[in-house]
């Protein structure tokens, strides 16, 4: 397993390009088994999570090809291989459940293994399912999996019981074929599930309100090829922005979308940072960039997780680290996932301190912090020790870093970029 060495402490400067959005990738591919035509889809990360969902969209019977300009041709199928995601998959990537909703639109009948737990919390998936149900489906659960079949699905008024990101995205895409008209409501609103409704309308799909919490699809007989281009990872660059202020450095991210990310720049801003912008093209939500300075003296502030558009779940464990250089004590709480402070005893063996009560955890700063051998639990763990390495002094050796390569595109290159001293250690 490889392994990532950073020396620190280091200031980040310079200047970095946002890859595409792993999390509006993924549903997006999903939903190219919706079409009847080649979709082209532009600036796909090259992460490990794209891969495997390439992968399950071959096996499904879809079929794919890289071109020269770097975009992907994807062409769904009607039919074809064993309509299952299997255990081997789906273990290794939850977001394979995304394949249900097209699969059962497009083909009538889907058989998807249940994701199970994962790092962060049980993360079940039974929203999904009442949803399809109400929409027409009948849903099996056996020998753990999701076998779901309907002859034909049918408009419905569905409203979620919590925003859930996947679980809007299974509707939306089961829906746009279904028979008539469905009103879905609770809906997730990030920014993502408005670039996967962007995708189903230039397939044909006739979709309102994405973004917002009602939803509206008009279900149409059939989604035709579209090409198409993924929106900036804001995770990513909210990474590499906490990055600047962590190490009282300074870092401009470009191709990105600030307003995906007002409610990090807000905090940033409060603590003591600098932050410019240039906001992204308004029909695109590209173009735009973000610049964040620090010169240490930050001050610490509290806060809480909560869906779009209130302050990322993805970026809480990266906060965290940032305050424990900040001064004061800052309340981090985690409302959106369960058991997602998996990074706080790696924090703690840099030298961190934090006390974790309930659903927050309390961050005393600043502290210093030694480098360590430490290790990934989980893609945006990950990201936080990382983060904590490049203030930290001495060599800090992180572990387990497939759970980065997940979802992020070139970090190591990005980080060398910007001045880090960091390599991958290939094991
Ligand atoms: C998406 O996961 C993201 N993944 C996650 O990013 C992100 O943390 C999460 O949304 C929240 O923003 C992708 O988009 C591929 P949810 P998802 O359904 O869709 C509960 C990362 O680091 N819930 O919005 O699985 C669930 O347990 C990853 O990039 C149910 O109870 O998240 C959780 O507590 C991690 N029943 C909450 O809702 C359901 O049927 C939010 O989950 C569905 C969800």
């Amino acid at each position: 397993m490889d392994k990532l060495s950073i020396a620190g402490p280091t200031r980040l400067a310079g200047t970095i390009r946002a890859s595409g959005a792993k999390n509006a990738a993924l549903p997006i591919l999903a939903a190219t088994l919706l079409a009847e035509e080649p979709v082209v889809l532009h600036n796909l990360p090259r992460v490990r999570d794209i891969r495997t969902m390439d992968r399950l969209l071959c096996h499904l019977g879809a079929s794919s090809e890289l071109r020269d300009d770097g975009a992907l041709v994807v062409r769904g199928s009607a039919d074809g291989n064993p309509d299952d995601a299997p255990y081997e998959l789906v273990k290794t990537m939850r977001a394979s459940a995304l394949v249900l909703g097209p699969l059962l639109a497009r083909r009538g009948h889907a058989r998807v293994s249940l994701p199970g737990g994962c790092a962060i919390g049980v993360r079940p998936i039974d929203q999904h399912l009442a949803g399809l149900e109400a929409l027409g489906a009948t849903i099996e659960l056996e020998h753990g999996y999701v076998t779901a079949s309907a002859r034909a699905l049918h408009g419905a008024r569905f409203r979620f019981a919590m925003p859930t990101v996947g679980g809007t995205e299974n509707l939306m895409m089961a829906a746009s074929l279904a028979r008539g008209t469905t009103v879905l409501e609770n809906c997730a609103r990030e920014p993502e599930i408005v670039d996967l409704a962007r995708l189903l309308n230039a397939m044909g799909a006739r979709l309102a309100g994405a973004g917002e919490e009602t939803i509206v699809i008009e279900g149409v007989e059939r989604l035709g090829g579209c090409e198409h281009t993924v929106i900036a990872d804001r995770i990513e660059v909210g990474t590499y922005l906490i990055g600047a202020a962590i190490t009282g450095g300074d870092v401009t991210v470009e191709q990105c979308n600030p307003a995906d990310l007002a409610p990090l720049l807000a905090k940033l801003s409060e603590i003591g940072a600098s932050v410019e912008v240039a906001a992204a093209d308004a029909t695109t939500g590209r173009g735009g960039r973000i610049r964040v300075a620090a010169g240490g003296g930050l001050r610490a502030s509290d806060v809480s997780t909560a869906p779009h558009p209130g302050f990322p779940t993805d970026l809480q464990a990266q906060y965290l680290a940032l305050m424990t250089q900040a001064e004061g004590v800052a309340a981090v709480c985690e409302t959106v996932f369960e058991n997602r402070f998996q990074h706080v005893p790696e924090l703690l063996r840099m030298g961190a301190d934090v006390r974790c009560e309930g659903p927050c955890a309390y961050v005393h700063g600043p502290t210093p912090l030694s480098g360590s051998h430490v290790m990934a639990t989980d893609l945006r763990a990950s990201a936080c020790l990382v983060l904590a390495a490049l203030v930290a002094e001495g060599e800090t050796v992180v572990d387990r870093i497939y759970h980065l390569d997940r979802g992020y595109e070139n970090m190591e290159l990005k980080l060398q970029k910007l001045g880090a001293h960091v390599r991958r250690i290939h094991s």
